[in-house]
C-alpha cells in the first residue's frame, strides 16, 4: 500500500510537471508489472534500456507476487481511482476481461503497419485481440510443464533423465533417501497449480486436460482420472521439505540452484533465476518436460495490455508496443527471461540448450494440436474459474480433502465459479 501511495503522488508530480509546460513533456511510460525475482528483474531490464535508447523515460510500478493475484488486484484500484497505468503485464483471460471494460487502447494502427497479424500465432492472438482489435502486445511464450534439476545431484545418485510417472517416483525417493530435498517448492495456491497443470496433462493426456480445464466438464473435473491426478499430488508432497509453506518460487529455485535440492517443477521462467547465478543447462542444471507430458506444451503469454491513456502518453504508449515486438527484442528479451519469443519468425541462434528446446517443442505441439493454455496462469478459463480451482488444489495438498473429496469440490467450486 506504501508503494502505492508512493507511486500515485509520484506520477501526480509527473502530471503536475507536464502541466507546467509542454519543455517537461519527456515521453514516459507507466507499467505495472510482477518481475521482481533477481531473473525476471533482469529480463525487464533489457526493456527498459531499449525503450529509454528511444528516448521513453521508463516509471516503474512492480507489484510482488508470482503468478500476478497481487498485481491484478493492484491494477483494480489503479483503475478505479481512475489513473490506469501506460501498460500492465498481463495473462490470457485478463485481457479479455479488461478489453470486455472498454478499457483498452486499439493498437491496431501500428499493429497493421508491422504486420503483427502474421508474424504472432492465432494461440496469442486469442488473447491479444479482442473485438477485431489489437489491445495488447505479447512478449513472450511461457510454458508450465517443465522439470528444472540439479545435474550435479543427478549424476551422483546415478539418477537418469526420468520419462514416467513411476520413474519420476523413484528419482525423488532416491534423492530424498540421500539426504537432499527432492521437491523444492513454494507452498503458495498458484504454485501448487501450476504443479496441478504438469500432473493433470501426465494422468489423462491432452484430451482429459482439455476436458477439465477448457471445457470445464464436470465429468473431467471429478471423475476417476482427476481423483487419481489429485493421489499423484499426495505423492509429490510428501517429497517437500517442512518449510515449504509461503516460500516464493525464486527462494525454491534457489534451492536447487544451491544444490540443497534435487527440482523444481516450474514455469521456464525458473530458467531465468538458474541463469543470473552463473549456471549453464546440461553442464550445471537439466530442463525436461514433467514426466508423462511429452510432446504436450501447457502454455501462458506474458503480454502488456496497453490501457486507454490520454494523448500525452499515447505517443509513448504506442513507442512501448512497437519495441516489444520487434524481433531483435523479442530474441535479447527471451534470452534472459527463460521463455521464448511470442513471434514465430525469430531465429533460435541465441538461446541456450533449453530454450532451442522450447522452442522446437512448442512449434511440434502447436501443429500436433498438443498445445494448451496453462490453467494456473489465466490461459485456460477466467479468473473466477481459476481462483476456485486454486482454492481446492491447495486445500487438498494441505491435507483439508482426500483426492476422492477434492475431485468432488472441483466439480462444486467449478460451477459456483461461472
Ligand atoms: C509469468 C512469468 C513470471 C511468473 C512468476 C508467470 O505468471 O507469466 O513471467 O515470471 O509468473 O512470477
Amino acid at each position: 500500500m506504501t508503494r502505492f501511495g508512493l507511486k500515485l503522488s509520484a506520477s501526480l508530480v509527473a502530471l503536475a510537471l507536464v502541466a507546467g509546460g509542454p519543455a517537461a513533456a519527456a515521453e514516459e511510460v507507466e507499467v505495472l508489472h510482477w518481475w521482481t525475482s533477481g531473473g525476471e528483474a533482469a529480463a525487464l531490464n533489457v526493456l527498459k534500456e531499449d525503450l529509454e535508447s528511444k528516448g521513453v523515460g521508463w516509471q516503474d510500478m512492480p507489484v510482488a507476487g508470482g503468478g500476478g493475484e497481487q498485481a491484478m488486484t493492484v491494477l483494480r484500484a489503479r483503475v478505479t481511482a481512475g489513473n490506469a497505468p501506460t501498460a500492465v503485464q498481463m495473462l490470457g483471460f485478463d485481457i479479455q476481461d479488461w478489453a470486455q471494460e472498454g478499457a483498452l487502447a486499439d493498437l491496431n494502427e501500428l499493429a497493421a503497419s508491422e504486420n503483427w497479424d502474421t508474424v504472432v500465432p492465432a494461440a496469442l492472438q486469442r488473447f491479444a485481440k479482442h473485438d477485431g482489435k489489437w489491445i495488447s502486445a505479447p512478449v513472450n511464450v511461457h510454458s508450465t510443464n517443465w522439470v528444472w534439476a540439479n545435474k550435479k545431484i543427478f549424476d551422483e545418485l546415478g539418477i537418469a533423465q526420468p520419462n514416467t510417472w513411476d520413474e519420476l517416483v523413484a528419482a525423488l525417493t532416491k534423492i530424498q533417501d540421500a539426504g537432499y530435498v527432492a521437491v523444492a517448492h513454494g507452498g503458495q495456491a498458484w504454485q501448487d497449480a501450476t504443479i496441478f497443470d504438469a500432473v493433470v496433462m501426465s494422468v489423462g493426456g491432452p484430451d482429459f486436460y482439455k476436458a477439465a480445464f477448457i471445457d470445464l466438464d464436470p465429468d473431467a473435473l471429478g471423475g476417476a482420472q482427476m481423483t487419481e491426478a489429485f493421489q499423484r499430488m499426495e505423492t509429490l508432497r510428501g517429497f517437500v521439505d517442512e518449510n515449504f509453506s509461503g516460500r516464493d518460487w525464486n527462494l525454491a529455485s534457489a534451492m536447487v540452484i544451491e544444490g540443497k535440492a534435487g527440482l523444481q517443477f516450474m514455469g521456464d521462467w525458473a530458467k531465468g533465476e538458474f541463469l543470473k547465478a552463473g549456471l549453464t543447462p546440461d553442464q550445471d542444471f537439466l530442463c525436461f518436460r514433467f514426466p508423462g507430458t511429452d510432446g504436450t506444451v501447457t502454455f501462458n503469454s506474458d503480454q502488456f495490455a496497453m490501457f486507454s491513456v490520454g494523448t500525452e502518453r499515447r505517443d509513448a504508449q504506442v513507442k512501448l508496443a512497437s519495441s516489444i515486438m520487434a524481433p531483435s527484442f523479442q530474441s535479447a528479451f527471451n534470452v534472459v527471461k527463460g521463455s521464448v519469443p511470442a513471434r514465430t519468425d525469430v531465429s533460435d541462434a541465441d538461446f541456450d540448450a533449453c530454450g532451442k528446446k522450447g522452442m522446437k517443442q512448442l512449434a511440434a505441439a502447436n501443429d500436433a494440436g498438443k498445445l494448451f493454455g496453462s490453467m494456473a496462469h489465466g490461459h485456460a478459463a477466467p479468473a473466477s474459474v481459476k481462483n476456485a480451482i486454486y482454492d481446492v488444489v491447495t486445500a487438498h495438498f494441505n491435507g483439508e480433502f482426500d483426492a476422492a473429496t477434492a475431485a468432488e469440490e472441483l466439480v462444486n467450486a467449478v460451477d459456483a465459479a461461472q
